[in-house]
C-alpha cells in the first residue's frame, strides 16, 4: 500500500472551490483540551459556544472526545448520525449536523474519527469538501476533545489555530495541563495557547493558578501564555449538568454564567481585532490534521 498521508495532502491541497475566493469567511478552529479528565471541558465548550452566539457569531460544537463524548448530554439531545456517517457518504453534512438549545449547530464524533485512515480517496474528498463548506458559514468551529495526550487529541491540538486549556485550581490538574502544554509545544511551537480556570473559588484563586502556569512556561519553555478568564465554581453548573440545559440559559445570572459571557466577549473581542492570526482555517486545519502520524 502507497503512503496514504501523502494521498491525503495531495487530495487537499488540490482540492478546489466552485465559490469565489474572495467572499469567503474562515472560521477559526479551536480545541478545548485539559490534561486531567473531568476539569469541567465539556460544560465549558457547551456555554462558550452558546455565549458566542449570543454575541452574534456563527459557532459549530465538534464533539472530538472519542472515549466520552458528552455534549448531547449536557444538552439533553440525542443524535442519531454522527461524524461516521459523514465519512461514509451515508449522509450529507446537514443531515450530521444536529440542533441543541438556542439552535446551536453541533457534530458528534462517535467512532468516526478513529476510522479516519481506512477511508477511500472518494470519501476523504467528499469529507474536505464538505468541511470546508461548512467553514465558509462560521466565525467558530469548537472541538471538544478528551484529556490528556493521546494521538487523535494531540493530533487536533496541533493542527487547529488555538488550544484553550481548562484547568481547575487543583494541583493534580495544574500540573497535568502543563503537562499537555510542554509535550504540544515541543513538537509544535506554533500552537498558540490561552488558560481557562475553571471552578476558581474567586479571582484571586483564579489568577494564582493560571500564573503558576504561565510562568513555569515562560521559564522553562520560552513560551507565552495567555489567561484568557475564569469560571467560577458554582452549583449552578452541578444542577444544569442534571437537568442536561445549558448553565448559561438555565441560570443567566449564576456566577457562572456571568464569568463565561466575559470570557467570551472578551475572546470574540481579541479574535476580532486579529491578534492571533488564523493558520489558514479549516483548509490548514485539514491538511495539517491529515498529515499528523
Ligand atoms: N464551574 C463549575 N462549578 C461546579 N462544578 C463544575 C464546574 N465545572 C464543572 N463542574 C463539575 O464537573 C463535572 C465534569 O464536567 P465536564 O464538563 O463533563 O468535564 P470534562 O468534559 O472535562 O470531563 C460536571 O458534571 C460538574 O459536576
Ligand atoms: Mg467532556
Amino acid at each position: 500500500m502507497n503512503d496514504q498521508a501523502e494521498t491525503l495532502r495531495q487530495l487537499v491541497s488540490t482540492h478546489h472551490h466552485t465559490s469565489n475566493p474572495a467572499v469567503e469567511r474562515t472560521a477559526q478552529i479551536i480545541t478545548i483540551c485539559s490534561g486531567k479528565g473531568g476539569v469541567g471541558k465539556s460544560n465549558f465548550t457547551l456555554n462558550f459556544a452558546l455565549s458566542l452566539q449570543s454575541l452574534g457569531k456563527k459557532v459549530i460544537i465538534f464533539d472530538a472526545d472519542i472515549g466520552m463524548a458528552n455534549i448531547d448530554v449536557l444538552m439533553g439531545v440525542s443524535s442519531r448520525y454522527n461524524l461516521y456517517h459523514l465519512l461514509r457518504r451515508e449522509k450529507r453534512l446537514d443531515e450530521v449536523i444536529h440542533r441543541g438549545p438556542e439552535g446551536l449547530p453541533y457534530i458528534a464524533g462517535g467512532s468516526g474519527i478513529s476510522d479516519m485512515f481506512s477511508l477511500t480517496e472518494g470519501d476523504l474528498n467528499y469529507f474536505v469538501s464538505q468541511m470546508e463548506t461548512m467553514a465558509q458559514e462560521m466565525d467558530y468551529i469548537i472541538f471538544d476533545t478528551g484529556a490528556g495526550l493521546s494521538k487523535e487529541n494531540l493530533k487536533f491540538i496541533t493542527s487547529a489555530d488555538q488550544c484553550l486549556v481548562v484547568t481547575t485550581p487543583e494541583p493534580t490538574s495544574i500540573t497535568d495541563a502543563y503537562a499537555l502544554i510542554k509535550v504540544v509545544h515541543g513538537s509544535h511551537p506554533e500552537v498558540p495557547f490561552s488558560l481557562v480556570i475553571n471552578r476558581a473559588s474567586d479571582e484571586i484563586e483564579a489568577r494564582e493558578t493560571s500564573d503558576k502556569i504561565i510562568l513555569t512556561a515562560r521559564r522553562f519553555l520560552e513560551l507565552d501564555i495567555r489567561m484568557l478568564g475564569y469560571v467560577r465554581e458554582d452549583q449552578a453548573v452541578v444542577k444544569s449538568v442534571k437537568r442536561q440545559y445549558p448553565f448559561l440559559l438555565g441560570f443567566p445570572r449564576s456566577h457562572a454564567a456571568h464569568d463565561i459571557q466575559r470570557l467570551a466577549a472578551l475572546y470574540a473581542a481579541v479574535t476580532v481585532s486579529g491578534e492571533h492570526s488564523v493558520r489558514n482555517g479549516i483548509k490548514g486545519f485539514m491538511q495539517r490534521w491529515l498529515k499528523r502520524k
